[in-house]
């Protein structure tokens, strides 16, 4: 087993939750009710691991269902924000590390998560905004690819996309040479992944989700913003994830708050732009998704 990179002398950071740190007070605010207000479910545990679940919709979702007794794993970029989700989430069965900036990192994470047995239910769902555009590539769309890739296949998996999908490009050359590509770009890549892995493993279920725009961290980097529901945000993920209410059986769609979104990019439902982007990833990686 790879071994985890580990700083034991890491102190949380600011209070809990880590409100003006890494979350917003809406999001603090949020995972106050989930604390008092969520229940365990009725039914069958599930086995999740979250990408970027140190903050935000990824925190909500595992905070979420951790509290409905599924058992969640979550993952953080370093030692730093892995003591923060320990403190802030203290019901987690593990976390596990890796800079999704640095496909080093990622490669080695995808081992640790092997490492740890399969999961029923993966939800890649950690991204960089504004990050430099090779970051960008690497964090938002490579890292992903190689994710679903490397680590056994889970029954379940959700890609975080957004809206701004629509306005994304494929970007072929970029992801060859590693070079830089634009958030709107890796969120269409991140939608076109979830589509291909629906239909090269039919076996499977897998979505891409839009969590609308939503008061995190994240969307705080834009200034004054509108504001989509936040918890209609993480629940579409809670909903696939557990797949006891009508419909959460769905696969192959890009889902905005539990429904078939129609304002989507043509390229997503595009065979051949899926296959563009596959083979543009094994090109750079020298990773094959199966
Ligand atoms: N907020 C919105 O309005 C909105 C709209 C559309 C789509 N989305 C999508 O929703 C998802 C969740 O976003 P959010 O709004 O919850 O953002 P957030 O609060 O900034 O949370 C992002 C999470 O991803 C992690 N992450 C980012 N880069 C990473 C890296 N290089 N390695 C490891 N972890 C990394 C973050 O870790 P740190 O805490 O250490 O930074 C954090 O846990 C994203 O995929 C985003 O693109 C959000």
């Amino acid at each position: 087993m790879p071994s985890e990179p580990t700083d034991n002398s890491a102190q949380p950071q600011g209070d809990l939750y880590g409100v003006d740190v890494y979350n917003t007070q809406e999001v603090a605010d949020e995972l106050v009710y989930i604390d008092e207000n969520v229940r365990p479910l009725d039914g069958e545990p599930k086995r999740v691991l979250i990408t970027g679940s140190t903050a935000g919709a990824g925190q909500l979702a595992a905070a979420y269902l951790v509290k409905r007794g599924h058992t969640v794993v979550a993952h953080a970029r370093n030692a730093q924000r892995a003591a923060d989700v320990r403190r802030d989430l203290p019901g987690l069965e593990d976390v596990v590390i890796g800079d999704l900036r640095h496909l080093d990192e990622t490669r080695a994470l995808a081992e640790r998560i092997n490492a740890l047995g399969v999961f029923d239910v993966i939800i890649h769902n950690a991204a960089e905004y504004g990050a430099s555009g090779p970051e960008q590539l690497n964090a938002n769309s490579l890292s992903p690819y190689l994710l679903t890739a490397l680590v056994t296949p889970p029954q379940q998996l959700s890609y975080l996309s957004s809206n701004q999908q629509l306005g994304g490009g494929l970007r072929l050359d970029e992801i060859r040479s590693g070079g830089g590509i634009s958030y709107p770009d890796s969120k269409l890549h991140m939608a076109i992944i979830a589509i291909a892995v629906a239909r090269l493993r039919p076996e499977s279920q897998a979505n891409a989700v839009n969590p609308g725009w939503i008061p995190t961290w994240m969307a705080l980097q834009d200034g004054p913003y509108s504001r989509d529901d936040l918890r209609a945000g993480y629940m579409t993920q809670v909903w696939l994830t557990e797949g006891v209410e009508p419909g959460s059986d769905i696969t192959g769609e890009y889902l905005f708050h539990q429904e078939i979104e129609t304002r989507v990019n043509d390229l997503v439902h595009d065979e051949d732009a899926q296959d563009q982007l596959l083979a543009a990833y094994v090109e750079q990686t020298g990773v094959t998704l199966s």
